[in-house]
């Protein structure tokens, strides 16, 4: 090695190096997962599964990558109360940002998909309102990311905190932007949607109740219910599908699972987690 990579190689902050520049076996395995997705899709482009619209299908991949590493990363705070978990709250930046990774390649894609008529991407951005959309969220995601390292938290001070939480609305915007492209089937729209109802309800909750498992259950049926409601209201204003009858499958035992009853479970498996965290921290009766 020359004495140059010696002597720059100990600075950059490696995703999977803890405090004190050891490294961390949770961080590695973050990372690894974080990259999952981006092999997979190399994997899927190569082996010709993307076939025959290549670039639109990465596309449409990776958006919905980006969506759901985004409400990972809306998941770390939860999970660090609701399972007792300090640990996780570091992780929370990288997941971020693989969010973040997976949107500019979702873009980059979207320029192939048009033959790097930038051009023709721009006015395309401009008059085309669901792209309007995800173009906003994309910049608020780039600011984001952009302000999210350690000197910028530490030079914003409490504006850094503020600025952050612009998160929950860029986050409903790319929400938004993937059932307007959904159209008439807004499947995992609805399910991201779920998920991010619940994430948001948890944060409404008074602080001292954030980690105790009754109220967590009762999210469950009720991000459960407006989930319903958000799907019922989408085809009911959006289509021409029957809403009412597709807001009646959520009911019917041949139908299980819709996004409904994965959002349900979900919020179920979250109050378990809750339960025995409570019950572990307790420990043994005595
Ligand atoms: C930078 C501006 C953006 C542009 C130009 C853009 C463009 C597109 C296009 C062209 C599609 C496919 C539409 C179709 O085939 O009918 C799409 C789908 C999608 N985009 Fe974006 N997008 C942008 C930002 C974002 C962001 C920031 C996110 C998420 C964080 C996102 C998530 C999605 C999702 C989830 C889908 C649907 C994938 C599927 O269900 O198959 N997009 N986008």
């Amino acid at each position: 090695m020359s004495a140059t990579a010696r002597r720059i190689l100990p600075t950059i902050p490696w995703p999977w190096l803890g405090r004190g520049g050891r490294v961390s076996g949770l961080r590695l395995g973050c990372f690894a997962l974080c990259c999952a997705p981006g092999v997979w899709m190399l994997w899927l482009w190569f082996s010709g599964a993307f076939e025959p619209e290549v670039a639109k299908a990465a596309l449409h991949e990776t958006g919905k990558w980006a969506v759901r590493a985004l409400l990972l990363a809306l998941a770390v705070t939860p999970l660090r109360w609701t399972a007792a978990w300090p640990q996780v709250v570091p992780l929370r930046r990288m997941v971020g940002l693989t969010g973040l990774v997976y949107a500019v390649v979702h873009l980059f894609l979207y320029a192939v998909e048009q033959n790097w008529k930038l051009g023709t991407v721009a006015w395309e951005i401009l008059v085309r309102f669901y792209l309007t959309i995800g173009m906003v969220s994309f910049i608020g995601l780039v600011v984001l990311g952009w302000t999210s390292t350690d000197g910028a938290v530490r030079r914003m001070g409490r504006g850094w905190k503020k600025l952050h939480r612009w998160v929950y609305p860029l986050t409903a915007l790319a929400l938004f932007h993937h059932f307007l492209q959904g159209k008439v089937d807004v499947t995992e729209a609805t399910l991201s949607a779920g998920l991010f109802v619940w994430l948001m309800f948890w944060r409404l909750l008074p602080a001292e109740r954030r980690a105790q498992p009754w109220p967590i259950l009762a999210l469950a049926p009720a991000a459960a219910v407006v989930t319903a409601g958000l799907e019922y209201a989408w085809y009911a204003l959006a289509t021409r599908l029957p809403a009412d009858r597709i807001a009646a499958a959520n009911l019917d035992w041949e139908m299980v699972p819709r996004p409904v009853h994965w959002v349900l479970v979900a919020g179920l498996v979250m109050a378990l987690i809750t339960f025995w965290r409570q019950r572990a921290l307790a420990g043994p009766p005595r």
